[in-house]
């Protein structure tokens, strides 16, 4: 199966098996399929935060949109059951037009439902683990039906157990969502802060137009993956001790430092990449781009090994200027299958 046109980098990869899941029945067909032929089983969602190879033994399952159940009439408060393969950002648009409080800094992420608790998507203020009541799906191996509520996931920052010890173990199918609509916005990122700062505290926007806002930010720094491939953040914020970000902050005073504990601060990493002068750099068929350091884009014609080698040499650029270290965002599907 060619999975070239089903992940958002447009990476080259051929894979053993791509199953389509039309329902619950499928998922757990494709799970035994995976077993008998002892390859690991790869979830795609909207492949819009994964890295191929350009073969790929593994059975991969992709699962198709169930309609959303909405009751008649709409209750303030709404717990929503959403099918993994559900777009996120019609998700997003889906529950704020209802008036619903909850996704509104969300809003334009790519990908499905499903792939949104492994990494905990995060953006503008608001991480998915705030409003994720929990999620169901089938353990692989004893193909058994679960319900894992979301204080058991260890989620953090880009961070939970699906991406740990459960990696490839248990296929999400819904996730379900908290939604109120009595709800107050956050407006606490730099960037929201900046446009809101000046409005009356009588003239707060709704969830949809806070998303639009937020839609309009998101167009202007990130590339749309249909036009330019790309996987979003290809590096995560480096987390550092206060001490280091101090002595950092002496020799460059702009540096940009967000607060995470008492000890720790995370820094920007688009800004460390910006700083060591590599904004638009361009090796072959990869570059940083130029609205935003942070994501790497695809000209076409590219590998993984190629990528992997343009993002070591940005890793040792950054680590030479700021001795930081950037660890790496989207998971590799390699390693998801050396897991196995
Ligand atoms: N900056 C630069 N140059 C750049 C890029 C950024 O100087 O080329 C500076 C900005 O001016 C700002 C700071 O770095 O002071 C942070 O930039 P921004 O607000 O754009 O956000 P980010 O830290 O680069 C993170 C997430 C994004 C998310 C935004 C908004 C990570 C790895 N990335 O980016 O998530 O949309 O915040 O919340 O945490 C993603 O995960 O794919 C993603 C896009």
């Amino acid at each position: 199966a060619d999975l070239q046109p089903h992940n958002s980098l447009q990476l080259p990869c051929i894979a053993s098996w791509c199953c389509e899941a039309e329902d619950e029945g499928d998922v757990l067909e494709t799970c035994a399929l995976a077993r008998r032929y002892g390859l690991p089983l790869l979830a795609l969602g909207g492949g819009s935060n994964l890295l191929l190879p350009p073969r790929l033994e593994a059975v991969v399952l992709r699962q198709k949109a169930q309609p959303l159940d909405w009751p008649d009439p709409l209750p303030q408060d709404l717990t929503l059951r959403v099918s993994a393969g559900y777009s996120w950002t019609a998700l997003v648009e889906d529950t704020t037009q209802r008036g619903y409080y909850g996704l509104e800094n969300l809003a334009l992420i790519p990908g499905q439902a499903g792939a949104a608790p492994i990494q905990n998507i995060g953006a503008y203020g608001r991480e998915i683990k705030e409003v994720l009541v929990g999620v169901e799906g089938y353990w692989v191996d004893s193909q058994q039906r679960d319900w894992i509520p979301a204080q058991d996931c260890a989620f953090a920052y880009r961070m939970s157990r699906f991406k740990q010890d459960w990696r490839q173990r248990f296929i999400i199918t819904h996730v379900h969502i908290q939604l109120t609509q009595q709800g107050e916005l956050n407006l606490d990122y730099a960037d929201l802060r900046a446009r809101f700062s000046t409005r009356p505290e009588s003239d707060q926007p709704l969830p949809w137009q806070l998303a639009q806002i937020i839609s309009q930010i998101r167009r202007e720094k990130l590339p749309d993956p249909l036009q330019l491939p790309n996987a979003g953040s290809f590096f995560k914020n480096p987390v550092v001790s206060i001490e280091q970000a101090e002595q950092l902050r002496q020799l460059w005073p702009q540096l940009p430092v967000y607060p995470v504990n008492a000890q720790q601060v995370k820094l920007a990493a688009g800004w460390l990449i910006d700083q060591s002068g590599l904004k638009g750099w361009r090796q072959g068929a990869f570059a940083v781009h130029q609205q935003q350091a942070l994501v790497l884009v695809h000209h076409g014609g590219g590998s993984l090994e190629e990528l992997l080698a343009f993002a070591s040499q940005i890793q040792q650029r950054v680590a030479e200027r700021f001795a930081v270290h950037l660890e790496r965002e989207p998971d590799s599907a390699l390693s998801l299958c050396q897991a196995h």
